[in-house]
């Protein structure tokens, strides 16, 4: 990051305040959605006024910050566009656990120089747990350092998964690798938020999580806590590239050898 023009610890400092606004925002919705607020965008994929105001503070906040940055956000209230600086949010994640009152759902925020994630804030918002981030600065859960489990075995350790909203996107390969992690693992949970999700990586809670079917507003703050606790992010296949959230792994690095023999049959989907 351009140090000289933006102090990063400052940024992450003053966007965790925009991103405690959002949510409690959110909070003082709970309960008050009425099945007429609630469209739905796709199969599945639910969206009401909460998501809409929620991305609409966290734009007119995090603009104050850096007034050049572009906005890539899950409910297009603003021009979306790439910029050097550019804000990834998806300002409810979890909307249907929202909606349907289970507490777990959260507020993610990245902000990308030059494609790149730099800060990462996931907050969520009824364990009142704010994860944080910074490139080569570590990551932290309300202000404490958080590590990536030290476990080597699959078998001793959560997974995190989620599943298409599409069903026509579920493949044979996504219920194989489900039994063969099932058989080889400690357990599955099925959080509702992905955002969340990789946050329970970071801190070691899951070993593992692993996922098809999301977009960068799901994964790109997630993604750099992991990695900034030590885990691994990558395809499901081990490349490189998990920003776009087509396809998702995050693990701790003890296990990612044996993580992605269990992935092996997403390849055949
Ligand atoms: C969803 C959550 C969920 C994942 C879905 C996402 P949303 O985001 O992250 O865990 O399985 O695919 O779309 O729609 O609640 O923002
Ligand atoms: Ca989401
Ligand atoms: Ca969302």
């Amino acid at each position: 990051m351009n140090e000289a023009l933006y102090n990063s610890q400052e940024l992450l400092n003053n966007a965790v305040e925009v991103v405690y606004a959002a949510g409690a925002f959110i909070r003082s919705n709970r309960k008050k959605v009425l099945q007429e607020d609630i469209e739905e965008k796709g199969t599945n994929s639910l969206v009401s006024f909460v998501d809409k105001t929620t991305e609409k503070i966290l734009v007119e906040g995090l603009r104050l910050l850096i007034p050049e940055a572009g906005f890539i956000t899950e409910e297009d209230m603003v021009t979306q566009g790439k910029k050097t600086w550019t804000w990834v949010i998806d300002p409810l994640d979890g909307t249907t656990n929202f909606l349907h009152d289970i507490p777990v759902f959260s507020v993610s925020v990245a902000l990308l120089f030059e494609d790149n994630p730099e800060i990462a804030i996931v907050y969520e918002v009824v364990g009142d747990e704010m994860f944080t981030a910074i490139k080569n600065k570590g990551a932290f859960l309300n202000s404490l350092p958080i590590r990536v489990t030290s476990e080597t075995n699959t078998k001793n350790v959560l997974f995190g998964t989620g599943f298409p909203y599409e069903k026509d996107n579920l493949t044979n390969g996504h219920l194989d690798v489900l039994q063969k992690v099932l058989l080889h693992s400690r357990g599955i949970r099925r959080m509702g938020s992905a955002a969340v999700d990789l946050c329970y990586v970071a801190c070691g809670r899951f070993g593992v999580f692993y996922e098809t079917d999301l977009n960068s507003w799901d994964v790109a703050a997630g993604g750099l806590i992991v990695q900034e606790a030590g885990g691994l992010v990558s395809s499901l296949y081990g490349t490189q590239s998990w920003l776009t959230g087509e396809n998702i792994l995050a693990c701790a690095p003890g296990l990612e050898k044996e993580t992605l023999w269990l992935m092996q049959d997403f390849r055949k989907s």
